[in-house]
């Protein structure tokens, strides 16, 4: 953190509802150990098997991928709306594209829509949603304003299961595209589902927090989900260290300090 971010500190402590939380700034014993943080998230238990019993064949997925890689915004969101290209299509009422800004320096990437994003057709408009509204606002930042939201998977997993890692597969064209439109200067991945699927790594998100990874060039940065914020207050003081250290990365970027990242 540079000096004069102490003053922003405490304005997005204010709105992320953390100002007690902040002062604890040494873990305590209690505090749940980072493999806790993971825990819960079966994110690629279905391996490699999953990915055999989903994915189209590999020619055609190709084909499908190359013909994605050419669309321009109008194409890819018609394409999206008649996605038929995994089993979560079946069951979904609305398909979530995705919102914001389309040049945004931004890219928040959850895992997939619930209930009310997919009754609504827009990300993280549920009870995750507004805090993640409440973390875009600490940072400055709103919700279509430099800033663009989208997920791993475009259709709902039943229950909220995590998605398989099949149909993150079928899906990923979609977010690779958006990503190659926007070309954001930073991604902000929420979650374990996020990260391992940008990174194609297994690692939890503890041990993934805190560095700036890459997806295709792109700076990455890894962070808890807002839905596990919502059930870990502690958690919620190490998001809130990882959107600052986001912040920096950002501005050490755009002050052609890249070398230090
Ligand atoms: N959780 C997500 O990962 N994405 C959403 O859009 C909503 C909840
Ligand atoms: Fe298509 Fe993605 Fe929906 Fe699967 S989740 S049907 S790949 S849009």
């Amino acid at each position: 953190m540079t000096e004069n971010s102490a003053e922003r500190r405490a304005l997005m402590l204010r709105e992320m509802g953390l100002t007690p939380q902040w002062h604890l700034r040494q873990p305590s014993a209690a505090m749940p150990t980072p493999a806790a943080a993971a825990a819960g998230d079966s994110a690629g238990a279905g391996g490699v098997d999953a990915v055999a019993a989903v994915a189209a064949p590999e020619g055609q997925a190709q084909d499908r991928s190359g013909r994605i890689m050419g669309m321009d915004w109008a194409g890819l969101r018609n394409d999206v709306s008649a996605c038929t290209a995994c089993a979560l299509h079946a069951r979904r009422h609305k398909t979530v594209f995705g919102v914001g800004d389309e040049n945004a320096d931004w890219l928040f990437v959850g895992e997939g829509p619930g209930a009310d994003e997919d009754a609504q057709g827009e990300p993280f408009v549920g009870q995750a949603g507004k805090l993640l509204d409440s973390m875009l606002a600490a940072i400055q930042l709103k919700r279509g304003h430099n800033v663009y939201i989208a997920n791993v998977v475009k259709c709902r997993p039943p229950n909220n299961r995590n998605p398989e890692a099949g149909e993150a597969l079928a899906c990923e064209p979609y977010l690779h595209r958006q990503i190659e439109l926007i070309k954001p200067k930073l991604i902000v991945a929420l979650g374990k589902v996020a990260a391992v699927n940008l990174l194609a790594s297994d690692a939890s998100v503890a041990s993934m927090r805190n560095k700036v990874h890459r997806y295709r060039g792109i700076p990455l940065i890894v962070t808890y989900h807002p839905a596990y914020l919502l059930r870990s207050l502690q958690e919620k003081a190490r998001a809130w260290e990882d959107l600052c250290f986001a912040v920096d990365t950002l501005q050490a970027l755009q002050n052609g300090d890249a070398g230090s990242i």
